[in-house]
């Protein structure tokens, strides 16, 4: 028998192991990723992939790194690429951290300017007046709006942070700074704020300058999540470069094709970026995820004619839905939120499903009556607007 053959009886069983874990693990809702379909033909457009490959250039860069050097270990820091990105934001290599996914800053985020909530004290829900016993130190606060991306609450749950979810307004915009004063739910002094920009799941796009507000009135750190803005009309990377609060967060998932590497980083004041790589695994980013990323910045004209048919396609499927009486939102990432007829939006999911395309569909109040629906190839959008004439017939 193979020396490492583990059999299927504990030896204690009696007792259950769960008292083993941490009770703020046990209690832990995790994140819930977007399906990756098992069986093959499904149109996916459920997680916001880009449905075109990377470049030549990258793929043929890969694959020439596919040799004897993985028995090696990668650069602990990601210097080749943090060059080229500094010189591509007109920053300095300091100014940036290199992550595995920006999913891995944003926990480290967390872990790097937020208080865990002091053993044996129960915070008091910032939302809810007279609940709990004792106040929340926005030392211990992690902070964002409803919706945006789910994985902030569950990152603070994982920290044991204080949580506080401030809506957005109906349509999806940013309240102004006045209105976060009046509306007192806000905390000017949360230790970490995520905002999403361009939003997600809305879609929708922020200008710099009211971010900019957002960010002045802030005192602790703010992380502006720019995972989709490439397809966005504004961004706010001058932001990182001018406060020494705020980070900007970008990924190589979205807009460049590479989710399968897993390379995200953060610009920003060296003062805060020295402190999260002194916290980071020491070799958080794998040797392909690098020379892949790199080799994307070397490729940018091709990427660029990428983001110009995805948002082609965008508005042209935003038209086609709205003629079958979709209420489709404006969008300035690779993904549109619209409100489907006739049925309920959950009704149509599965509806879609049956017709062989994946969508994404949140029971979240904010966004429970709409589809998230990312955008696919020209084929795709019109598969989808055949799917959905034939579940309207
Ligand atoms: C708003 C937002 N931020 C960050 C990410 C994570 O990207 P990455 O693949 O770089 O971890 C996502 C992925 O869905 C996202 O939607």
């Amino acid at each position: 028998m193979d020396s490492t053959f583990v059999p299927f009886s504990f030896e204690i069983t009696a007792m259950s192991n769960s008292q083993l874990i941490r009770p703020l693990v046990r209690s832990l809702h995790a994140y819930v990723p977007g399906e990756q379909p098992k069986i093959k033909g499904l149109i996916k457009l459920n997680t916001n992939e880009n449905p075109y490959p990377p470049s030549p250039k990258v793929l043929r860069a890969v694959k020439n790194a596919v040799d004897g050097r993985l028995r090696l270990y990668p650069n602990p820091t990601a210097e080749k690429l943090r060059v080229k990105l500094a010189k591509l934001h007109g920053c300095k290599p300091e100014n940036i951290i290199v992550g595995n996914g920006s999913d891995e800053l944003l926990a480290l985020a967390g872990r790097g300017f937020v208080e865990p909530i002091s053993e044996g004290r129960v915070p008091r829900d910032p939302n809810q007046k007279k609940s709990g016993t004792r106040g929340s130190r926005p030392s211990e606060m992690v902070q964002y709006f409803t919706p945006s991306y789910s994985l902030y609450p569950v990152l603070a749950d994982i920290h044991g942070a204080v949580k506080n979810a401030v809506p957005l307004r109906p349509d999806f915009s940013l309240p102004s700074v006045a209105e976060l004063k009046q509306g007192r739910r806000w905390n000017f002094n949360a230790a970490l704020t995520f905002v999403t920009t361009p939003n997600a799941p809305s879609g929708r796009g922020y200008k710099t300058s009211e971010l900019e507000k957002l960010c002045r009135a802030q005192k602790g750190v703010v992380v502006l999540d720019e995972a989709y803005v490439d397809f966005a009309n504004e961004n706010a990377l001058k932001l990182a470069l001018k406060f020494p609060h705020v980070l900007v967060a970008r990924t190589f998932s979205k807009a460049y094709s590479l989710c399968f590497q897993r390379v995200g980083y953060f610009v920003g004041h060296p003062g805060l970026i020295t402190a999260l790589d002194k916290i980071r695994d020491s070799y958080n980013v794998n040797g392909l995820g690098q020379i892949a990323a790199a080799a994307t910045l070397d490729d940018l004209k091709y990427y660029r004619a990428n983001f110009k048919k995805i948002i082609a396609t965008r508005e042209g499927l935003g038209r086609e839905l709205t003629k079958l009486g979709f209420r489709v939102l404006p969008s300035e990432t690779n993904f549109i939120l619209a409100k489907p007829p006739l049925f309920p939006a959950k009704d149509w999911l599965q509806k879609l499903r049956g017709q062989k395309i994946l969508v994404r569909w949140f029971n979240v109040p904010a966004v429970s009556d709409y589809l998230r629906i990312t955008i696919g190839t020209p084929a795709e959008a019109k598969a989808l607007v055949a799917a959905g004439q034939a579940i309207l017939r």
